[in-house]
């Protein structure tokens, strides 16, 4: 078993170049499915959740691989067998290939996904768009068989903005005839990314970023390259990790603009931030000041993704700050690690009580979550001593090699195999 070995106590500083959103490319993986030709994604990370998205690909007759930085898929040759159990269990996301193999193929069989661990994750918002564009869909003990033969354009409401369910129904309705459209969508800037890569390969959907998205039917899409947008989380998770350690960070290939309900935080907090066109800098002396109250929200408000490491910078903070969890109702759990650290937090339901404190002490912990164990490292980071993180395959879902960025930065971190 892995573990990454931190000597905190150190300040952070330096530039990172910051790679493709793992958010954005894995509905972008999902959709090149729809295309014929030669698709390549580039500047992306080889995460392990891209890998096991690649694995679906292939799964269904795809070439996919990741070479030189970037992904190559060929979809010339998929066809719609039945997506199993072994390679949907350990990735949410795993539910983006079910609208693309519908639009393509008219028919798809996949089980329900995995990765539940910050809360139940319904995907009832999926199954029911995809209804309202006629899919007929039945469970047969967890394998979703779905019937497109009569699908058609149409339009659906979502009772919430759900990110996963905007995105699958955009790339289901692709090919079909008139404009669907889709009302009360999630408007992340990720969602904005996959109509840009629809339009890019020829495809007809706008208002993408606002809650009303337009998708006209075209008859088919051509291949391309594609560079996505910078992941905003990860981005995110190194500007808390400076305010926390203190220091001074410059995060190149970053758009500043997608981070803005941090940024507020980060300023309230005391942090001296600069933003340009491409790019963010933190400026942090590590006296950080308390947030009466933070609560996650869909886009464009504060997001949930970046919930657990703006709790650890907190538990440093002068005073007591409160962070309520609105979007997954699980996911305090790296709380209880954090407090193993010597941090003050309270849990009750959805709300977190952090109250600040002095300093924070090296600790055998473990990561339960991908952000939540990027929050672990963080506060090993910032703590006194040596601590080590287990559980690290949570945090390689979403961060490529997290320990190289933070030792770029100046940070002591080392993948090891044991504790001694
Ligand atoms: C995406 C992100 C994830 C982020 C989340 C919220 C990807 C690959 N993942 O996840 O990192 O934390 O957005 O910003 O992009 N819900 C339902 N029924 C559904 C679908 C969702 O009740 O059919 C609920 C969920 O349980 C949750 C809320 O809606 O409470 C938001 O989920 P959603 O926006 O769908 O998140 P994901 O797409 O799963």
């Amino acid at each position: 078993m892995s573990y990454l070995r931190v000597s905190g106590g150190g300040r952070l500083s330096g530039e990172l170049d910051i790679g493709a959103a793992k958010n954005a490319v894995l509905p972008i993986i999902a959709c090149s499915i729809l295309c014929e030709d030669e698709i390549n994604i580039q500047n992306c990370a080889p995460l392990s959740d891209i890998l096991a998205m690649l694995r679906i690909i292939r799964k269904t007759g795809g070439r996919a691989e990741y070479k030189d930085g970037g992904v190559y898929i060929n979809c010339r040759d998929s066809v719609p067998v039945p997506i199993d159990g072994e390679l949907t269990g350990g990735i949410r996301s795993s539910i983006f290939i079910l609208g693309p193999i519908l639009a393509r193929f008219g028919r798809a069989q996949v089980c329900y996904p995995g990765g539940c661990e910050i809360g139940l994750r319904p995907i009832d918002l999926h199954l029911s768009g995809l209804k309202k564009l006629n899919v007929r869909i039945k469970d047969e003990g967890g394998l979703l068989v779905c019937d497109g033969r009569g699908m058609a354009a149409g339009e659906v409401d979502l009772d919430f903005p759900s990110v996963g369910a905007t995105e699958n129904i955009m790339m289901a309705a692709v090919f079909l005839k008139g404009t669907s459209v889709i009302r009360n969508a999630a408007r992340e800037p990720e969602i904005v990314d996959l109509a840009g890569f629809i339009n890019a390969m020829g495809g007809r959907v706008s208002g993408a970023g606002t809650d009303t998205v337009h998708i006209e039917g075209v008859k088919r899409l051509a291949g391309r390259a594609y560079t996505p947008i910078s992941d905003r989380i990860a981005g995110g998770t190194f500007l808390t990790a400076c305010a926390m350690a203190g220091g001074d960070v410059r995060l190149n290939r970053f758009n500043p603009g997608a981070v803005n309900s941090l940024t507020e935080k980060l300023i309230r907090a005391g942090m001296r931030v600069e933003r340009g066109a491409q790019y963010m800098r933190i400026k942090s002396e590590g006296r950080i000041r308390a947030i009466h109250k933070i609560e996650t929200q869909p886009y464009p408000g504060f997001p949930t993704d970046m919930q657990a490491q703006t709790v650890a910078m907190l538990t440093l903070a002068q005073g007591a700050s409160m962070m309520v969890e609105n979007l997954f109702e699980n996911r305090f759990k790296y709380t209880v690690q954090l407090n193993k650290m010597g941090a003050d937090i309270t849990v009750k339901d959805r709300m977190a009580v952090v109250k600040g404190v002095k300093r924070l002490n090296g600790s055998v912990v473990t990561a339960e979550d991908l952000r939540g164990g990027a929050a672990l490292v963080m506060a090993a980071l910032a703590a006194d001593g040596v601590s080590y993180i287990g559980g690290v395959d949570h945090i390689d879902r979403g961060y490529y090699q997290l320990e190289e960025d933070f030792k770029r930065l100046g940070g002591d971190v080392k993948r090891v195999e044991k504790i001694h």
